[in-house]
């Protein structure tokens, strides 16, 4: 198989990431992806290089990003994320689970993405996975509202990344995935992590050279902020 392109995926020890990682190593791209605890048994395959990170250490991410150093993606992933408590109660959060809410779905992916940069190919795509749930549009109930008030934050800090992103000729996407049967998910979802991750690639690889920041789902539709 010819090879297509090189994809870098920060979050891919399961769910959606694992997905997304396992979809483009089938179509031939040389993946690079990231866990914290151990390759997961079905990614083992030649097409995926691991590496151990997490996302929310700034140094380990600065050090991830100096073993890289000169290669070139054509495609950035930053996906990880968490939901925090299931309660989704402010009142009953400890300031540490909101502490550590915001730092890995807001903070960290941004922060990640400015150190990575550089790794991007001219013309390349970027995209951090939100939500829908983390527009005041889509989401007016305010469904999961700790979460998706991370998921918000995330979305107005991708915009601090234009700038460098339309530097480079490059096209950020903030990215919803749809609502996937994953761990974070649940068995309730109408979406499987593959028929997610295969809407992805496409978002992933059909933006290139397009430019612009977009908000848009697994399905290339577009979200209202
Ligand atoms: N599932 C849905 O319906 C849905 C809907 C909208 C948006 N999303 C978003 O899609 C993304 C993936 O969700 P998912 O459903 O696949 O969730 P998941 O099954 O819970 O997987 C989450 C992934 O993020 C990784 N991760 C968490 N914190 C990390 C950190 N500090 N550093 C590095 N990796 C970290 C996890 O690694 P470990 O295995 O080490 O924990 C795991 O690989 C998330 O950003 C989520 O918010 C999901």
């Amino acid at each position: 198989m010819t090879q297509q392109g090189k994809v870098l995926i920060i979050g891919a020890s399961r769910g959606i990431g694992l997905a997304v990682a396992q979809a483009f190593a089938g179509q031939g791209w040389q993946v690079s992806a990231t866990h914290r605890s151990g390759v997961p048994a079905a990614g083992n395959q030649p097409e995926i290089h691991w590496h151990a990170l997490d996302m929310t250490q700034a140094a380990a991410v600065q050090q991830f990003a100096r073993q890289f150093s000169g290669a070139q993606f054509d495609a950035m992933l930053i996906n990880a994320g968490i939901s925090g408590p299931a309660h989704q109660q402010l009142a009953q959060s400890s300031d540490q689970e909101l502490a550590q809410l915001f730092l890995t779905n807001a903070v960290a992916p941004v922060r990640s993405a400015e150190i990575l940069l550089p790794l991007l190919k001219q013309n390349g795509v970027l995209a951090l996975t939100s939500s829908q749930l983390g527009s005041l549009n889509e989401n007016p109930q305010a469904t999961m509202p700790i979460y998706a008030a991370s998921k918000a934050a995330l979305n107005m800090l991708s915009r601090t990344l234009v700038a460098a992103v339309e530097a480079q000729d490059g096209t950020l996407l903030t990215l919803h995935p749809g609502w996937v049967k994953t761990d974070m998910g649940g068995e309730s979802a109408p979406l499987t992590a593959e028929e997610s991750a295969a809407g992805i690639v496409r978002q992933l690889t059909g933006w290139q050279g397009r430019g612009g920041h977009h908000y848009v789902d697994y399905a290339g539709q577009s979200l209202h902020w």
